[in-house]
C-alpha cells in the first residue's frame, strides 16, 4: 500500500516536472533563436583562442617603442546555423558603434559573412601605477553589455533568410589610456575574421562597403565557384572595383569617379592568401601593405567585368586625424616627431617590410596566439606558407 502510493506519488510528481519541462522547453525555444544554440566548431574555436591569454592593459610606449603585441580577448562567438547560400565568404572588421554599417552590408549580399566585432576597454592603473590584473567590474559591465547588444544584432540578423549568413567574433582589449585605445588592432581582426572562413573562396571587404547584387547572383550561379578556384592555382586575384558616391548636391548625387587600384578589395583562395600584418595599427598602411604583399608572393590582379562595391563614407575616426596631423607636421613643416608618434612608427614598419620585400625575406608579422589554435583545432585548414620573390624598388616609388 505504501509501496502503491509511493508509486503513484512519484508518477504523479513526474508527469507534473515533464509538463513543465516541456513549458521550459518551450518558452526557451520561443525566446532563444537558432543562433542560441552553441555551434561545436564555434565553441572550440573560442576556446583555442582564448587558451593562452592573460590579462594585460594594452600600452602606447610599449606597443609603439617595444613592438609588443596586441592582446584581443574573444569574448563570445556567434555562427549562422543556416547553411551558406554559396562557397564564398567576405570577412570585415569594425568597432562595436559600426554594427548598423554591418547590417546594411549583409543587406547587400546574400551569402555568408565573417566579422570580428571589437569593443576597447580602457582600465587605467591609479596614480600609483597600480591596479588590478583582472577585469574591474565596471569593464566587465561594459564588455557585457556590449556582448548582449552584439547577440541581439546576430538575431535579428538570423532572422531574415534574405540577407547574409553572419558568423561573428566579438573581441575587446584592455588599454591603460585613451591614448592607448588608439592602437585599433585592425590586422589582428582581419586575420581572426579569415580564421573563421569556412569556404576556400574568400575575400576580405572593409565593412562600409556595400556589394553589388551581380556578385551574389554570379557566386550563386552554377559553375562560378570552381572557375574562381581555377584561378587561384595561377594566384590571379580578382579585383572588385569600388565606387564613391559624391557628396550629395542640390540634384543629388552623381556617380563615379573610378580610381583604379584604389584600396582594391579582391576575390581569392584561403591557401594563398597572405596574412595582414599586425604590426600595422590604428591608422594607415594596413591594406596597403597586403596589396603590396601580393605583388611580392607573384598575384596579377583583374578587374571583375561585372560586379562591384560602393563606399558609405563615413567620419573621419580620431586615430586618423593623429596620423594626419603628424604627417602634415613632416611634409609640410619638415619637423622631427617623437619616438613615439604613430606615423614615425608607420613609416619605419613600411620602410622594413619594403626591404625585406626588395630582399626576398619578407613575411607578415602575425600573433603567435592566433597561430598556435592551428595546432590545435585540427579542422582548420593549414596556414599558408606564401613564398615571395625580391621585389624592384620602381614598385614602391
Ligand atoms: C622596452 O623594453 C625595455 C627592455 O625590456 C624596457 O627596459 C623598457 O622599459 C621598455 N619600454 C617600454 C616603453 O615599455
Ligand atoms: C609569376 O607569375 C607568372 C605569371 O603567372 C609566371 O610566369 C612566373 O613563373 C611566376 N613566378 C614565380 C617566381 O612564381
Amino acid at each position: 500500500m505504501r509501496l502503491s502510493t509511493g508509486l503513484a506519488l512519484g508518477s504523479g510528481w513526474q508527469q507534473h516536472a515533464v509538463a513543465l519541462l516541456a513549458l521550459l522547453l518551450l518558452a526557451a525555444s520561443a525566446v532563444a533563436p537558432a543562433s542560441a544554440a552553441p555551434n561545436p566548431k564555434a565553441a572550440e574555436l573560442e576556446a583555442a583562442i582564448n587558451a593562452d591569454y592573460k590579462f594585460s592593459r594594452t600600452n602606447w610606449d610599449s606597443a609603439v617603442l617595444n613592438d609588443t603585441l596586441s592582446n584581443p580577448y574573444l569574448e563570445s562567438i556567434h555562427w549562422s546555423a543556416r547553411p551558406p547560400r554559396f562557397q564564398f565568404t567576405v570577412f570585415t572588421q569594425l568597432t562595436l558603434n559600426r554594427l548598423p554599417t554591418l547590417f546594411n552590408m549583409c543587406s547587400s549580399y546574400t551569402g555568408p559573412l565573417s566579422a570580428a566585432v571589437f569593443l576597447a576597454v580602457v582600465q587605467p592603473l591609479d596614480a600609483r601605477g597600480r591596479g588590478s590584473e583582472a577585469l574591474s567590474e565596471a569593464s566587465r559591465g561594459k564588455v557585457e553589455a556590449a556582448a548582449a547588444e552584439v547577440a541581439e544584432f546576430h538575431t535579428k540578423v538570423e532572422a531574415d533568410p534574405a540577407i547574409c549568413q553572419l558568423d561573428i567574433m566579438f573581441f575587446y582589449e584592455v588599454y591603460d589610456s585613451d591614448q592607448s585605445k588608439l592602437l585599433y588592432p585592425v590586422n589582428y581582426l582581419r586575420n581572426y575574421a579569415r580564421m573563421q572562413v569556412r569556404t576556400r573562396l574568400l575575400a576580405m571587404v572593409d565593412v562600409d562597403m556595400y556589394l553589388s547584387a551581380s556578385l551574389s547572383a554570379e557566386m550563386e550561379a552554377e559553375g562560378s565557384i570552381p572557375r574562381y578556384e581555377r584561378l587561384c592555382a595561377e594566384r590571379r586575384a580578382t579585383v572588385l572595383p569600388a565606387f564613391e558616391p559624391t557628396k550629395p548636391g542640390a540634384l543629388g548625387r552623381i556617380m563615379v569617379t573610378y580610381k583604379r587600384f584604389y584600396e582594391p578589395w579582391f576575390i581569392t583562395c584561403e591557401e594563398i592568401m597572405p596574412w595582414y600584418d599586425v604590426d600595422f595599427r590604428g591608422y594607415g598602411m594596413n591594406k596597403i601593405i597586403l596589396i603590396a604583399a601580393l605583388n611580392y608572393y607573384n598575384y596579377s590582379f583583374w578587374i571583375h567585368p561585372a560586379a562591384w562595391l560602393v563606399h558609405n563614407p563615413h567620419t573621419d575616426t580620431e586615430v586618423r586625424k593623429v596620423v594626419a596631423e603628424e604627417a602634415s607636421q613632416v611634409n609640410k613643416h619638415r619637423a622631427v616627431l617623437p619616438a613615439n608618434a604613430l606615423y614615425r612608427k608607420l613609416t619605419q614598419l613600411f620602410g622594413k617590410a619594403k626591404r625585406g620585400m626588395m630582399r626576398g625575406s619578407y613575411t607578415p608579422r602575425t600573433d603567435p596566439r592566433q597561430m598556435a589554435v592551428y595546432d590545435v583545432v585540427r579542422w582548420l585548414p593549414r596556414p599558408p606558407q606564401l613564398v615571395g620573390s625580391p621585389t624592384p624598388e620602381s614598385v614602391f616609388t
